[in-house]
């Protein structure tokens, strides 16, 4: 028997860090069941003491989840770790990450206290995060850049005072493999007590080599590993969960452990993620990008058709990757419809939303006659839009494109229920549409991100809009999907506004103390 690693997805705490990748309480709670689907030991769900939102989401998380431990990440304080420990209260299992910062330069610049304050502060965070639960994991943020000497004494301390879980983040992605590697050798070592403990890493990727530093601590003792689906996190990420994953399975002749991770819903997770933030997955990205399992060239492509082993070192459909299978048609059944949503994990929140969602569907088939997974996935994806957070509805839209004419738009809105019209004129149909819509909602917003991919291939194929917002330092991404790419384009529009519309403020973790 191989020793565990425990997994520890952060997608929705560090993950939606990320730019605009800010997730709705209904999105966060599909990661989270996916991610409960896929196996993940534990689910960083978020930072209570963030906003009264992410407290919700937390809290619904804990009540939802129940195969997986549900964590709520704390600064080293008396209030944050109260809100954490009431945020995952209802959870079956749940913990209280709580975490300070040790580098020399994070403590005098940023903290402004003294690696004696520090300690002391860190040993009492541990004592409140013990009145809610016993699973407490301490993070010495930036211990990639702090000293080992002092790692070593706060380690012992809070090791001592409760912690069950040590987590040593490289918080500016800065260690290389060899170094930080050896950093958790000594730490092991070192500490004492360290053996009653579980060893973590949390390494960020701004130098490319996050799941390189992780894998290597796993080799020298860490046993617990914090990632995010498709390497989301803050500036160029966080370790991929998909890679480590694969790489501990794939070379189980060199790692000591092995995962509980589900590895076929590794790619629906991925295509979740990246529809929920708007952060589209690059094509030659390992595991799940479009090309991973493609084989362009005709020498490989004779080699893996000889024999696949020649040139594929995993299996697609073990990540989880299916031909585009056609799963219904125009003629398809309510019956046959609940079903596949049920296999692919989909649960609409009761009959209502079934019916609507049945209704966009045949919809749908009216104007695309072979219905994919994933025309499914991004119908039940505005399913699940609650109508609190759709303060813009596109009720109506029309664009008249005609070469060597100034294309124009027209839009009927709901806004906060009431009917709108405007009208607007454009450099395309889109820019016509999306200037249209501005005319009623005046966001005061600037436009940072506009891309179109198609969901699967095909003309008739939707077509999935990602539209990334900013207003006031605020950035939020928001997401359509129509065979018409205008309407894609301002459903995704709208989303985006909603967003907006409906986020308030929100404090980040790594802002103080
Ligand atoms: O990168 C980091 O140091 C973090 C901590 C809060 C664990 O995200
Ligand atoms: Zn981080």
């Amino acid at each position: 028997m191989k020793e565990r690693l425990v997994i520890f997805d952060t997608t929705l705490r560090d993950g939606e860090q990320s730019p605009g990748a800010s997730m709705t309480k209904e999105e966060k709670i599909r990661v989270a069941r996916q991610l409960e689907r896929m196996r993940v030991d534990v689910i960083e769900a978020g930072f209570a003491a963030a906003s009264p939102g992410d407290f919700d989401a937390i809290h619904a998380i804990a009540e939802t989840i129940k195969e997986s431990t549900v964590c709520s990440l704390a600064r080293a304080n008396e209030n944050d770790i109260r809100r954490a420990g009431e945020a995952i209260r209802p959870a079956k299992s749940g913990r209280i990450h709580t975490f300070i910062a040790t580098s020399p330069i994070h403590m005098e610049k940023k903290l402004r206290m003294t690696p004696d304050q520090v300690v002391e502060q860190a040993v009492k965070a541990i004592g409140w995060a013990r009145e809610y639960t016993d699973d407490v994991e301490f993070s010495a943020e930036d211990a990639g850049r702090s000293e080992i000497d002092f790692l070593c004494r706060i380690f012992e301390a809070v090791i001592k005072a409760g912690a069950t879980t040590i987590n040593v983040p490289d918080t500016v992605g800065y260690n290389l493999p060899g170094q930080f590697a050896e950093t958790i050798k000594q730490l092991i070592a070192r500490v004492p007590g360290a053996d009653k403990v579980v060893w973590s890493v949390h390494c960020h990727n701004d130098l490319g080599l996050a799941v390189a530093n992780s894998l290597a601590a796993v080799l020298v003792g860490a046993r617990q590993v914090e990632c995010t689906i498709n390497g989301l996190g803050e500036r160029a990420g966080n370790a991929s969960l998909e890679e480590v994953t694969m790489a501990v399975r794939t070379r189980a002749d060199i790692f000591p452990v092995e995962t509980g991770i589900d590895t076929t819903q590794i790619v629906p997770a991925s295509k979740l993620v990246s529809q929920i933030t708007g952060y589209p997955v690059q094509p030659n990205k390992a595991v799940v990008g479009a090309n991973a399992f493609a084989h362009e060239s005709g020498i490989h492509q004779d080699g893996v058709l000889k024999h696949r082993e020649t040139y594929e070192i995993m299996r697609a459909e073990d990540v989880g990757w299916t031909q585009n299978k056609l799963v219904l048609g125009k003629h398809s059944g309510r019956n046959a419809f609940k079903t596949r949503l049920a296999e692919l994990g989909i649960e609409l929140a009761g009959d209502e939303a079934l019916n609507a969602a049945f209704a966009r569907f045949k919809e749908l088939a009216d104007k695309k006659h072979e219905i994919f997974d994933e025309d499914l996935q991004a119908l039940v994806s505005d399913e699940t839009v609650t109508p609190e957070a759709e303060h813009y509805k596109l009720v109506y839209s029309r664009v008249c494109s005609e070469t060597g004419e100034t294309p124009r738009a027209a839009v009927t809105l709901t806004v906060g229920g009431a009917e709108q019209k405007a009208s607007a004129c454009g450099s395309g149909p889109v820019d016509a549409t999306f200037q249209a819509i501005e005319s009623v909602a005046a966001s005061g917003s600037e436009l940072l991100l506009y891309s179109v991919n198609a969901i699967t291939t095909g003309t008739d194929a939707q077509g999935e809009v990602t539209v990334r917002l900013s207003r006031g330092g605020r950035i939020v991404n928001g997401n359509g999907a129509d065979t018409d790419i205008v309407i894609a384009s301002a459903k995704a529009y709208l989303n985006a506004l909603n967003k907006l519309y409906s986020s308030g403020e929100k404090v980040n973790p790594q802002g103080n103390v």
